[in-house]
């Protein structure tokens, strides 16, 4: 093939089914367990959160799940996505590594969240499910959460962590033109929020307390259910459409990635893009190292201890074995609002245990230089969250470089940072600061994780 920088798929080839990494693992990831008794928690303990056909996906061992065709048809507004080759920062970078980036800012609301909201508004709206509830950190989830509700005629009610409400303005605005209502978090109108207020009037709010909010709302009204962005394995799988393509579009040019880099919030992204890639490892087909990129303020996978917590900082929903930094941990207010989660999906927390996904921690200073130099040579301005996935893929192309290698790097460009260019602002105007680890914050939210006998 000639010189190409876009490797592009027509409509026709869309991949249309998700790939469910777990019966290919040696084990499944330890079952999640009840907030309260602590025992494993069936479909019917989750079905005041979820409808059935998404608790059904959460448990199944099947290796593949057709996707619907109405929501492939939705799926064809911005996918395939492109896979993109980072010619000009290579040239920048004067490195002998090919960099690949599979780039889902073209997505309505700007990042892969669709990929898992529009499924998920599907499989709630076929069950009758009038309104969905939900967190946002960066904002991203609850816009495509509100985007895909809208197509569904429901309704959509979004607690926004109060940190990213404040920095973030025409993010609410745009989930409010989808039709969504919008509390920042901590908010007044759950008893969640007014726990947390009371205690902590100026809190800048964090994942673990939007969840508890939004699980408050939802268990309220049996006609309402509860969405979440990242996380479960059912989120992860329908995010698998991301590697699938990428596949597609690596052998259309006849290459093969040596490396995978992605951001790791809850995991879903990173995932998405891997899980494929894995499954090809696993088959002994190909051999990358895959790696997390995670903040070095919230490194829960780096830093974390490996055992069962709550899911959310109140304890509501169900204890989950992960790397976790203690569920009622409040990060510092990084710009990368949705990495700023205590913990990591259950999966993504099993695959490292088993040594099948390495990590890294990355300050964020370091990741907006990258996302600049990514901008004045690629131009797309990233979101704060994937500028740590272009960090850590700078660091390996100048490891290849000090090597003397042809390194093929492949990375998830997972959002555009339209919306969050204050944060861009901070670091052009020199504001912009890195957190040290916050060691004594995080000893005094892991001694309030409970004892599991698990
Ligand atoms: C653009 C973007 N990337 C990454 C993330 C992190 O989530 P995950 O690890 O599930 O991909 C978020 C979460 O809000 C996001 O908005």
């Amino acid at each position: 093939m000639a010189e190409y920088t876009k490797i592009t798929l027509d409509e026709s080839e869309l991949p249309t089914q998700w790939y469910n990494l777990i019966p290919d693992l040696p084990a499944p990831p330890p079952p999640p367990l009840h907030p309260g008794t602590h025992q494993p928690v069936g479909p019917d303990d989750l079905a005041p959160l979820f409808p059935m056909g998404l608790i059904l996906q959460e448990v199944t061992t099947d290796r593949f799940v057709d996707i619907p065709g109405e929501v492939l048809d939705i799926y064809k507004l911005w996918r395939p996505s492109p896979l993109y080759r980072a010619r000009r920062l290579e040239k920048l970078l004067d490195t002998p590594a090919r960099i690949y980036y599979k780039y889902e800012g073209v997505s309505p609301s700007g990042s892969h969240k669709p990929n898992t909201s529009v499924p998920q508004a599907y499989y709630n709206a076929k069950e009758g499910v009038s309104k969905l509830t939900t967190e946002t950190g960066a904002g991203q989830w609850g816009s495509s959460l509100a985007f895909a509700t809208s197509l569904f005629g429901m309704e959509c009610e979004v607690w926004q962590v109060r940190a990213s409400y404040d920095s973030k303005p025409h993010r609410k605005t745009m989930m409010q033109v989808w039709g969504a209502t919008v509390h920042p978090s901590p908010s007044e109108v759950t008893e969640a929020g007014r726990k947390i207020l009371a205690q902590d009037p100026d809190s800048p709010g964090s994942l673990g307390i939007a969840i508890s909010e939004a699980i408050e709302a939802a268990v309220a009204d049996p006609d309402v259910r509860y969405s979440l962005g990242s996380v479960l394995n059912h989120v992860l799988m329908h995010q698998t459409i991301i590697g699938e393509e990428a596949l597609l579009q690596f052998a259309k040019v006849g290459d093969t990635p040596d490396v995978l880099v992605g951001c790791t919030g809850g995991g879903s992204n990173f995932g998405g893009l891997s899980f494929p890639f894995l499954r090809e490892k696993l088959a002994g087909n190909i051999n990358p190292t895959i790696r997390c990129v995670e903040p070095a303020a919230c490194p829960s996978l780096t830093k974390g201890a490996y055992r069962y917590d709550f899911g959310d900082t109140i304890g509501m929903a169900p204890l989950v074995k992960m790397h976790t930094l203690g569920h009622d941990f409040v990060p510092d207010p990084i710009h990368a609002g949705g990495l700023r989660y205590h913990g990591m999906s259950p999966l993504i927390s099993h695959l490292y245990e088993l040594g099948m996904v390495e990590a890294e921690a990355i300050g964020q200073t370091e990741c907006f230089d990258a996302a600049v130099k990514f901008a004045r040579t690629e131009g797309i301005v990233p979101a704060p969250e994937p500028t740590h996935a272009i960090a850590a893929a700078i660091r390996e192309a100048n490891r290849a470089k000090e090597a003397g290698e042809e390194r093929v790097i492949l990375t998830a460009l997972c959002g555009h940072g339209h919306f969050d260019l204050a944060a861009y602002e901070a670091y052009l105007g020199g504001e912009m600061v890195d957190y040290d680890y916050p060691a004594e914050k995080v000893a005094a939210a892991m001694a309030r994780v409970p004892e599991v006998d698990a």
